[in-house]
This record gives structure tokens, C-alpha cells and sequence, in this order.
């Protein structure tokens, strides 16, 4: 080892190599394909993790506590990302936007790990100034120590008093800094759920949760009793009969009737809809069901299942072909008829009134399902909102035109935003009270046929939400086809 300074001779520190740390390195891994490649946490860790436990620890590979290390650095950096950029921003001495990405990206992970987790703070510096010198060099490693040593000034509560201001001066900036969400995703949680201070704090907070792993039993392939079976983290689910909740993540794909395709991995939120649908009263033949955005296939596998067990085929439309062969995928094994297609939903190649029940689960935002993604809320725009209306729009009429009188029409996102929910199908019932020769439509009740969950509102339709229900904030609005 050298006594010497690399650059210019004098005598200094000795030069110690950088220490490889496998969790760090991987997780600063993850958090650049998210960056740079727009990829999804939840699509990219697993591969990198499932890579790095082949390996013998002993060579750079991860048990399973750095596993579940690496796991919480990756969500918690990515889902408190503006929280952090905003106390990053009163520790660097130029613009964010000027400081290099893989560098923001090493200061989130650190800054992470001093006010996010329980890791001692010369732990979590040295840590990641190790990490900064092997992926950065050792320049900008300096450069990583001096901005980690501000954040060490204060705790996470100490720092979001100084960045956010006080909440009666500005409510929705201080609940963004505070609960880690664009100001505009508060603002528009908050007009879909109404209420005060207190809700909408709890709904942010639930947010910032990771889900519970949730299954589906799928009915007449498999019970719920098989799967709770498996393990005493394995319970029932709260609200629907075929839910199967794993209470400690657990690994779905070690089950059999999982692995078979008999029961499935689904929110508690996706099979209340779908049930409600399958169980809202219909006079006359209930034979032909529509499942007309149905890719990758979650809700199309429970809706045949269910309409296996009353004689009814499955017609299942995807517009995307890759996304329509996992609906495929999803059916094999199905007990009752059901065929899938692929086709633009706006464009419709079935004949027009003839479904008994039709799903119509459009593309959105996904606002509603910000628990599993934890940077989707930092990469959404309010102006995406502007891209699906017409779809949605387009979609819910034709799903009514494929009804036929007295017919219902389940239409559902996975988003809260009231520019999605009401206003769509408020739009839509006008717009088609405008059609003389078009098909009519009026709003059921769906609370009924959400038996035993509270706090469903007014009505007539129904939005779930994750601190209330457990559930992804998951909307529905029932439609019955009148001519
Ligand atoms: C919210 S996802 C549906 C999720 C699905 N129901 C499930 O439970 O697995 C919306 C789907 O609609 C598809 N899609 C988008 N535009 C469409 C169109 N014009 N016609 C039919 N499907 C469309 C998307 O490719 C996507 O797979």
C-alpha cells in the first residue's frame, strides 16, 4: 500500500481501496435503471436480487437480511425522493438540477439511511461514501461526505420543519414535504376524499406503507382454505370471500395452487369490484360477460372463474397482443368457457348489445396504487391525466353499447382523481342523454353490492381507499344499459 498521495507526492493518507458493499452497490443499481430508464422498482429489483442470492455471500452475494436491506433502501429512497431532494437542495451550493444524477442518486440512498432508517449515522456516512468512491471515484466521493455531513445536522422531523412550511400557512406544500407526494397528487387525493386535516394525513401515511401480499382463491379452482393452509401468516382477507391476506409478505409463487394458476396474487379492492359486478341483479339471460381492458389478466381470471360457476362464457379484449397472451395465460385452466382477443376497445369487433356484464377496468393514472410503486408519483404528470380522458371516455361508451338493455356496466381505475372517476361517467351519461339513437344508461347503487365494507359515502358509485379499506384506492361505478 502506498504512503504516498496519488497526486502530487507529498506524504498523506495512505490510499485504501474503497470497500465493495453488494447491498449498497446493488441498491445504487436499481435506483439508476429507475432513473434512467424510466424502469419500475418493482419490475427491476427482483431480477437483481434473484441474481445476487445465486451468488455465495462470500463472493459479493446477498442472504436474505441484505436482501430485505436492499429491498427498504431501494423503495424508501425512491418513495421519499422529493422529500429528500428538498433537504439535499439546503445542503448543496448550486441547483439540484446541476448536480450529475448517479450523484443525486448516491445522496438520496444516503440521506435515506441518516433519516429514514434505524442505521447509526457514521454507519450510514461511511457507508455511503464507500459506495460513492467505488461507483463515483474518489473526487466526488469528498464531495458526497461534505453534503451527508450537513444532512447529520438534523433528524428527519428537524429538517422538514426547516424545508416545509408551517401547515396553516400552506397545507398541501407542508403535507407534501411531510408524507413524501407531489403537491398536486395531495391536492387531488384530497378533493376525491374530502374531509380534514386528519384524513388526508391518513391517507398519505397509508401510502407510504408497503402493502400486504393479498392472493385470490379463485373460485371452484381453489378455496381460501387451502392457501391459509400454508402458513400462520396466511389469514383471510377482510372483505372478500375468496381473499387470502400473507401477513409477512411471504413468497406467493411457493404455492402450488399459485404456481398452477388456480389462485393468484390481486388486491382485496380489484376482486371487490370484479364480485360486484358478477353479483349485481340482472333480469333475463346472464350468459355472455365482457371483460373489455382486460390485460395482463387479474380480474378476467377471477370473472371466468365466477362465470364458469353460472354457465356464462367469458369474452376477454385487450388492445395491446403481448398484454392480451397474458390474459390467455391467466385463463388456462378456466372450468367454463372463455375466449380472448385482441382488440381496441373503442373499436369494437363483438356485436353491440349483447353482453349481460361488461367490465370496462380502463387505463388511468394508477394514483390509487401508489403503495407498490414507489416512484410513480414523482414520475406522473398532471397533464397524463389530459392523455386518458378521451380513452375513458371512449371506452365507458362503448362498454355500454356492448350491454344489452337492462345489462350492466362495471366501470373502474385504479385512481381516486375525480378527473377520472365522476367526471368520466358524469360525461359519458350526458353525452349519451345527447345521442337520440344511442344507447341509455343509468347509475345503480354499488354499495349493496360491496356487502360489510364501511365507509362507502354517499354513493351511488364507490371509491376504496387504503387507510380506510386496506385496499388500493380502487373506484367503481355501476351502469345498468336502460336501451
Ligand atoms: C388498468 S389495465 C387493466 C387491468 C386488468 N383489468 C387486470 O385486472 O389485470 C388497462 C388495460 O387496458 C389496455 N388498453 C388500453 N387501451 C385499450 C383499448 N383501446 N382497448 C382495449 N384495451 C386497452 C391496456 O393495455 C391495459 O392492459
Amino acid at each position: 500500500m502506498s504512503t504516498q498521495s496519488r497526486r502530487g507526492g507529498r506524504p498523506g493518507k495512505p490510499y485504501r481501496r474503497p470497500r465493495k458493499d453488494p447491498v449498497r452497490i446493488l441498491a445504487f443499481e436499481a435506483l439508476r435503471a429507475v432513473d434512467e430508464r424510466d424502469a419500475y422498482a418493482n419490475l427491476v429489483l427482483p431480477p437483481l436480487l434473484r441474481k445476487a442470492r445465486e451468488k455465495d455471500p462470500a463472493q459479493g452475494g446477498l442472504d436474505a437480511r441484505d436482501a430485505a436491506l436492499a429491498t427498504e433502501l431501494v423503495y424508501g429512497t425512491l418513495r421519499r425522493q422529493g422529500t429528500y431532494d428538498a433537504i439535499i437542495a439546503e445542503c448543496v451550493d448550486r441547483p439540484l438540477r446541476e448536480v450529475d444524477p448517479p450523484v443525486l442518486d448516491v445522496l438520496s440512498l444516503g440521506a435515506h439511511q441518516l433519516l429514514g432508517t434505524r442505521i447509526p449515522q457514521h454507519a450510514a456516512v461511511s457507508a455511503t461514501v464507500e459506495l460513492a468512491r467505488v461507483v463515483l471515484g474518489d473526487g466526488r466521493a469528498k464531495f458526497v461526505n461534505a453534503v451527508l455531513r450537513r444532512i447529520t445536522a438534523d433528524d428527519l422531523d428537524g429538517w422538514l420543519e426547516r424545508v416545509a412550511p408551517p401547515y396553516d400557512e400552506d397545507p398541501e406544500e407542508h403535507l407534501a414535504l411531510w408524507h413524501a407526494h407531489p403537491r398536486w397528487v395531495v391536492s387531488a387525493l384530497w378533493d376525491a376524499l374530502g374531509g380534514g386535516r386528519e384524513e388526508i394525513t391518513a391517507l398519505l401515511a397509508a401510502d407510504n406503507e408497503r402493502p400486504e401480499v393479498t392472493l385470490v382463491a379463485r373460485p371452484g379452482r381453489a378455496t381460501t382454505e387451502e392457501l391459509t393452509g400454508t402458513g400462520a401468516d396466511a389469514v383471510p382477507g377482510r372483505w372478500s370471500p375468496y381473499a387470502v391476506r400473507m401477513t409477512e409478505g411471504g413468497e406467493p409463487g411457493a404455492l402450488d395452487a399459485v404456481r398452477e394458476g388456480r389462485a393468484g396474487v390481486q388486491d382485496e379492492g380489484s376482486q371487490l369490484v370484479a364480485l360486484a359486478l358478477a353479483d349485481a341483479p340482472l333480469e333475463g339471460a346472464d350468459s355472455r360477460w365482457l371483460d373489455m381492458c382486460a390485460g395482463p389478466g387479474g380480474k378476467a381470471a377471477l370473472l371466468g372463474a365466477l362465470a364458469a360457476r353460472r354457465g356464462a362464457a367469458l369474452l376477454a379484449a385487450e388492445k395491446q397482443p403481448h398484454r392480451a397472451r397474458l390474459v390467455a395465460r391467466a385463463l388456462e385452466g378456466n372450468p367454463g368457457p372463455w375466449s380472448v382477443v385482441s382488440a381496441d376497445g373503442t373499436r369494437p369487433v363483438w356485436r353491440p348489445g349483447s353482453f349481460d356484464r361488461v367490465l370496462v377496468d380502463v387505463p388511468c393514472t394508477g394514483l390509487g396504487a401508489l403503495r407498490r410503486r414507489p416512484e410513480a408519483r414523482w414520475r406522473r404528470r398532471p397533464e397524463d391525466l389530459a392523455g386518458f380522458a378521451p380513452l375513458q371516455r371512449g371506452l365507458l361508451r362503448e362498454a355500454v353499447a356492448a350491454a344489452r338493455a337492462g345489462g350492466v356496466v362495471a366501470y373502474v381505475t385504479c385512481s381516486p382523481h375525480l378527473a377520472e372517476t365522476r367526471a368520466v361517467v358524469d360525461d359519458v351519461l350526458r353525452g349519451l342523454e345527447r345521442e337520440p339513437q344511442g344507447p341509455a344508461a343509468e347509475l345503480v347503487d354499488a354499495r349493496p353490492l360491496l356487502p360489510g365494507v364501511p365507509g362507502l359515502g354517499d354513493g351511488p358509485d364507490v371509491q376504496l381507499w387504503p387507510h380506510l379499506h386496506g385496499t388500493d384506492a380502487m373506484y367503481l361505478a355501476l351502469l345498468r344499459r336502460t336501451a
